[in-house]
């Protein structure tokens, strides 16, 4: 008897005489249209479609128009906050200022920025795109008994299959107003991703050579003028210079460099200095200066801070080949940027004479050339060479011999 039949009549209903669905050849599958491999998909995964309904079965309904507009509410949302992030990303003002200067308000509002609006841009996009499933995609019911195991490609096919149909179903073709809100929005928001995270990189930091800005600090002198040591008081114009005598034994000090030149007239500064030398009360004021702004810069200024630390007298001392003579005394002075990953090693125990990043607890020994004995950091903290003019203040010699702060790929020691 001839099985023609039964063959004929299962390939009708799509599935074998044991019930389980009808595999097709690859000539088949090649010939199938969506709804069919949708329908083959459901099957073999064993899904059942309990409802299926169109939320808006009649296109261009005002309800349906309604609900479009509130989804692309949310996509442009998303792009215009996507792109206030990118204007504030580049050009707000992001360069520290001490809460004392003018225009500081501006500097403190820059991270809460930059974070409220990428932040809003994310969340407008999931927003709508939940709000896009919620009112405008099919509403299926849909039941699927769970299989183990890896997927074969007819699993695969017809999943693939099911996107491209409720891509289909979702209309968005037809709904130019969603389509490109949310274009905008993933295209901006994307930009906004790319310009955060190769922004940083547009500059070429080798631009001006040996002097480029990864290879000197301000304490460089620029004509030969000579570079004094500064504490900083908390107004960044205000010009208060380091003496020899201002550190006790076991003391620590945060000191800037402040250039000669940066006085207009030299006769203003000897006055100065002599005051201060010998208890007088001459102050250097915002008109004796060249520019008091970039006098305030050099405070800010990334790889200009240094620990000055004055080791106390029986303290032994162990100095790096080379740089027997950076030291005046027993005053040292060393880099505060840490070797590791460049944050301020801002404690020093003068018991242990230990200087401690507190990021990830690397320990340098300051009587020993502040070379590392503890955690990450392998390089130790750059020495400044250091002395004292007639008047006793304390000056840089030049500026430091190596690169500060953490390593780079050009760095060769
Ligand atoms: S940055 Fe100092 S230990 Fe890591």
């Amino acid at each position: 008897m001839s099985t023609r039949p039964a063959e004929s009549q299962s390939q009708q209903s799509g599935h074998q005489s044991d019930g389980s669905p009808r595999i097709p050849s690859d000539e088949e599958l090649a010939q199938m249209s969506t709804d069919d491999l949708v329908d083959l998909g459901n099957r073999i995964d064993d899904i059942e479609v309990v409802s299926s309904r169109e939320r808006f079965p009649v296109p261009g309904t005002r309800a349906e128009k309604r609900a479009e507009r509130q989804v692309a509410g949310w996509f442009i949302l998303a792009a215009i906050s996507a792109i206030v992030f990118i204007v504030a990303f580049i050009a707000w003002p992001w360069e520290y200022r001490s809460p004392t200067e003018e225009g500081a308000w501006i500097y403190a509002l820059y991270t809460p920025i930059i974070g409220v609006t990428f932040g809003l841009a994310v969340f407008a996009v999931g927003m709508g795109v939940i709000a896009y499933s919620k009112k405008l995609l099919p509403e299926d019911l849909t039941i699927q008994q769970r299989h183990d195991g890896r997927s074969p490609e007819i699993d695969r096919r017809t999943a693939a299959a099911r996107l491209v149909q409720t891509g289909q179903q979702s209309g968005l073709s037809r709904r130019k107003l969603i389509y490109r809100s949310m274009g905008a929005a993933g295209g901006v928001l994307g930009l906004g991703v790319l310009v955060a995270a190769f922004g940083g990189l547009v500059k070429n930091p080798w631009k001006e050579g040996p002097n480029s800005p990864l290879l000197v600090t301000d304490w460089k002198s620029k004509g030969g003028e000579r570079v004094y040591v500064r504490k900083f008081n908390g107004n960044a114009r205000d010009i208060v210079l380091v003496r020899a005598g201002d550190l006790e034994p076991g003391a620590m000090e945060t000191v800037f460099p402040f250039h000669a030149s940066e006085v207009k007239n030299p006769a203003v500064f000897e006055e100065f200095l002599v005051a201060g030398a010998t208890g007088g009360q001459a102050v250097l004021n915002e008109e004796d200066l060249v520019d008091p702004e970039h006098v305030a810069e050099t405070v800010r200024s990334s790889d200009s801070p240094v620990m000055l630390i004055r080791l106390r007298p029986n303290v032994a001392v162990i100095k790096r080949a080379g740089q027997e003579d950076f030291n005046y005394g027993t005053l040292f002075a060393y880099s505060k940027i840490c070797s590791h990953m460049g944050c301020p090693t801002s404690l020093y125990e003068d018991q242990t004479n230990r200087i401690l990043c507190p990021c990830h607890q690397s320990q340098f020994q300051a009587n020993e050339y502040a070379k590392p004995v503890f955690g990450p950091a392998t390089r130790p903290l750059a020495q400044l060479p250091i002395a004292v003019d007639d008047l006793g203040y304390l000056y840089a010699r030049s500026d430091f011999i190596e690169p500060v702060g953490p390593a780079f790929w050009e760095r060769n020691s």
